[in-house]
């Protein structure tokens, strides 16, 4: 398929035909992601290319060919079948970074199961949510994560394999628990990789909405067409690459372009298993000379704090292409980069949901900072009227994001609540639940959220969970959580409370309550404030008002609130 063109030109002459056939796509009845991800490249003779340079926080360095990758995923999918996880069981990998996450999702994929990776830092409330949703069977975790496991096994009668990879050797594992290591593991060198059809669950990524729990979108394996395309064109990833995506496989951007896109392509890609830091940044791009790097607005600001001269202390000459994603990326964000590495970051827009990049920059169009660009080829994306769901045509009115439903990265359903999924659709069309305008040009322009979800550092936090862990202390009556602005993280979590009678608010208090839910949030989902207040504004049905909390904190116009109030 070709690179070259304006952007009209690909636009029109794109089908997802064509990217199939380049992955040969179900060649020999073969659809699973594990195959084009690790055998494919080896079959094609790049077995020997490395496929994942990985260095840990202490400085350890492991790499991996393409056979490696092929081999131990083989190793772990061969472990599961005979540890008795079958065909569509939901495997849970909850780990840091580590190879065995990365590894694990192609093992899982290769045996016919369903991969539910979760972010590792999350609260033993937030894992138990996620894992008693899906009903998952196994979970893939480090010794240092066991003990959230071990305080909610109990409660969780279908996990009955709980796969340690990292015991010490003189440890015995408690009840369920099962001791793996996959680097003395006899290695399997052939497996037979099940043949799923290409709409058979592949990945579950768990994402928060306003109300009820977090809805598992579900994923498909035909998702790769869409992942493997996108990561050639917008990532621009070509042979000689060295690409390094910063996102955690415990969120989409982790597994979509930190596993399958790249892998799909035969790429070499690093990963650092370590906290941010600037100048650690720049200094391990210097050291695997990256090229391509993708990454999110606010480790970017976090990277603009610490100025142009820690930039200039490296020399990261080899970088060719820069993208983001995750929350607005201003245009002095666009703008300071090109100061700093002579690149623009390039923004990409899309969600959980959509498996894949809807919105985006690419090598070869116009970039205008501070837009989101263009949809993707092959996909159709406007903006809908809030009241009628009619597309906009007028130029620069503010609408509802939306796309026209049929690209194969597509969530299939959010698991086990077919009811959701299906309110996200109207007149045909699939809204992503953000407001945005398109400009004269067909550029896309952010606006905000369409709902009160809070986006944190890039990352969602629904409301209703940080207030279900609020409303669990005995002095608290109602809380509202919302987002608040913050120079780096772009909001950070404010919780409103009304205490119950006979509590008084107080410094002892706020501290009290923070500690008490800090046992169950993961860190991003915790109030960086405490307000508290008499009682919630609320609409004439009950519903809590988080919009005109929210107003106030940003400063905006609270406008008519007799509507909110009919809610
Ligand atoms: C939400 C999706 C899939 C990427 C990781 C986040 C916001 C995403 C942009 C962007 C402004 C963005 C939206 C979206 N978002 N990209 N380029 N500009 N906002 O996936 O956790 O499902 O979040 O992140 O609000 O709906 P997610």
């Amino acid at each position: 398929m070709s690179h070259i063109g304006s952007y009209e030109e690909r636009y029109k002459s794109f089908n997802w035909k064509q990217s199939e056939e380049e992955l040969e796509y179900g060649k020999n009845g073969m659809y699973n992601i594990g195959y084009y991800c690790s055998d494919r490249i080896c079959e094609k003779g790049n077995g020997k290319k490395l496929g994942l340079i990985w260095e840990g926080f202490t400085g350890e360095v492991k790499k991996y060919s393409y056979n490696d990758i092929r081999v131990y995923s083989n190793t772990i999918a061969k472990f599961l079948q005979d540890t008795g996880i079958n065909v569509g069981d939901r495997v849970c990998l909850f780990m840091d970074k580590v190879p065995e996450l990365y590894l694990g999702f192609i093992g899982i994929l290769k045996m016919g199961g369903i991969t539910q990776p979760l972010f590792s830092a999350f609260g033993e409330e937030a894992l138990f949510t996620r894992l008693d949703d899906a009903k998952t069977k196994a979970i893939m975790i480090q010794k240092k994560h066991l003990p959230k496991v071990r305080r909610i096994k109990d409660k969780l009668p279908d996990l009955t394999k709980i796969i340690v990879i990292d015991a010490d050797e003189a440890a015995t594992p408690q009840i369920n628990e099962i001791h793996f290591w996959m680097e003395k593991t006899p290695k399997v060198e052939k497996f037979d990789i099940v043949k799923v059809g290409p709409e058979v669950p592949s990945v579950i990524h768990y994402t928060s909405g306003t109300t009820g729990k977090p809805k598992g979108a579900q994923h498909a394996h035909s998702s790769i067409i869409a992942q493997y395309i996108t990561s050639k064109w917008v990532l621009d990833l070509q042979t000689d690459d060295i690409y390094w995506c910063t996102a955690d496989p415990g969120w989409v951007t982790g597994t979509s372009y930190g596993i399958i896109g790249p892998w799909a392509l035969g790429v070499t890609q690093v990963v650092l298993d370590a906290g941010f830091g600037a100048e650690k940044w720049y200094a391990f791009m210097q050291k695997y000379k990256v090229s391509m790097w993708y990454s999110a607005p606010t480790a970017i600001r976090l990277l603009m704090k610490e100025g142009i001269e820690a930039v200039k202390k490296y020399d990261l000459s080899s970088l060719r292409h820069l993208a983001s994603v995750g929350e607005p990326l201003n245009a002095e964000a666009v703008v300071w980069s090109e100061k700093a590495f002579g690149k623009m970051f390039h923004d990409t827009y899309w969600q959980t949901e959509t498996g894949a990049m809807m919105i985006t920059n690419y090598p070869g169009m116009k970039i205008k900072p501070g837009s989101m660009g263009k949809p993707f080829p092959g996909i159709t994306a406007t903006v809908l009227n809030t009241k009628t769901y009619e597309p906009i045509t007028s130029p620069g009115m503010v609408g509802l994001i939306a796309l026209k439903p049929g690209w194969p990265s597509m969530m299939r359903s959010y698991w086990n609540n077919k009811t959701t999924y299906d309110s996200k659709f109207k007149n045909g069309w699939y809204i992503c639940g953000d407001r945005a305008s398109i400009d004269n040009e067909g550029y896309f322009w952010f606006v905000g959220r369409d709902d009160d979800v809070i986006n944190t550092a890039g990352h969602l936090v629904g409301p209703f969970e940080i207030e279900s862990a609020l409303l669990e202390h005995k002095a608290v009556a109602e809380s509202a959580a919302v987002g608040k602005p913050d120079p780096v993280n772009m909001e950070v979590v404010k919780a409103f409370i009304a205490l119950k009678p006979g509590f008084e608010p107080s410094g002892d208090m706020e501290l009290d309550i923070m500690n008490f839910i800090r046992k169950k949030l993961s860190p991003l989902a915790m109030p960086q404030e405490i307000e508290f207040v008499p009682s919630l504004p609320k609409t004439r049905s009950g519903k809590i008002m988080r919009r005109l909390l929210r107003a106030k904190e940003w400063g905006e116009e609270i406008g008519d609130t007799s509507t909110l109030e009919n809610d």
